[in-house]
């Protein structure tokens, strides 16, 4: 099977571009599953449900998470009902939703997609490396084939799990950084890896914000808002080949495409 990845989609500007290109990607490559980072979709911070369901409408089938999931305050009653949001697994116990998901495709396939967020300059989670391996014993009792979006900072942190992992799951993913990286490959014992996937969002900004008030911030150090920058967008992605049977990945492609 084909599982797309994509980046943090961010705001308005990645939304509309995503949709103008989704359902080409999915019928030009044979995509069976999509999965997309949403944490910033709702105005560059956060989601809410009208912004997820424009993601699901347009084609997502499970959305990630990460940092941000509680930007936007109605978010949190939302998650307890909306399975199809996952907010990091390694979060505190009693927190809403759900950090794991097996999603039951039409043809037949199970595919199981869990969040994690990472340690490293990042807010105090628990142990991703600890809280992880339950949560992929649970889940191979129904499918081999597992996604894991490793929401995190360090490549350090983000190497280190997936080796961790290699084997034991089809594909970790990083995000959080935004910015697309050329390391994607298959690991010794098949898991397929990308430190980061990227983004879906303006071209010209700092991570998806406009520039000037990421420079300002910088210099004067004056907390401030921060809007979603305008203008081109590109859209990031990869596209995992899993085998069917074994859940091992058999290939990583990246994707940009500019506007
Ligand atoms: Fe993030």
């Amino acid at each position: 099977m084909k599982v797309l990845f994509i980046g943090d989609v961010i705001g308005r500007p990645g939304r509309l571009f995503l949709k103008s290109l989704l359902s080409g990607i999915v019928h030009n490559r044979s995509i069976d599953f999509v999965i997309a980072n949403g944490e910033n979709a709702a105005g560059g911070f956060g989601i809410t449900e009208k912004t997820a369901n424009e993601l699901f409408a347009m084609g997502v089938q499970v959305i990630t998470t990460g940092n941000h999931v509680w930007d936007k305050k109605e978010t949190v009653q939302y998650l307890f009902s909306e399975n199809k949001i996952l907010r990091p697994l390694n979060f505190p116990p009693d927190v809403p939703g759900f950090g794991s998901i097996v999603f039951n495709l039409k043809n037949g396939l199970k595919v199981g997609v869990i969040n994690l967020i990472g340690r490293v300059f990042m807010n105090l989670s628990d142990c991703p490396f600890r809280a992880v391996i339950p949560e992929i014993e649970k889940i191979k009792k129904i499918t081999n084939i597992i996604i894991v979006d490793m929401h995190a900072e360090a490549t350090s942190e983000k190497q280190a799990l997936s080796y961790y992992l290699d084997g034991k799951v089809s594909a970790v993913v990083g995000t959080h950084t935004h910015v697309q990286t050329s390391d994607e490959k298959i690991l010794p014992y098949g898991t397929a890896y990308i430190t980061d996937v990227g983004m879906v969002g303006p071209m010209v900004s700092v991570i998806g914000v406009q520039v000037e008030q990421i420079v300002r911030k910088f210099l004067n150090q004056i907390p401030q808002k921060y809007d979603v920058a305008k203008g081109s967008c590109f859209f990031c992605g990869v596209v995992i080949d899993i085998d069917n049977q074994t859940g091992k990945a058999t290939g990583i492609e990246r994707l940009l495409v500019n506007e």
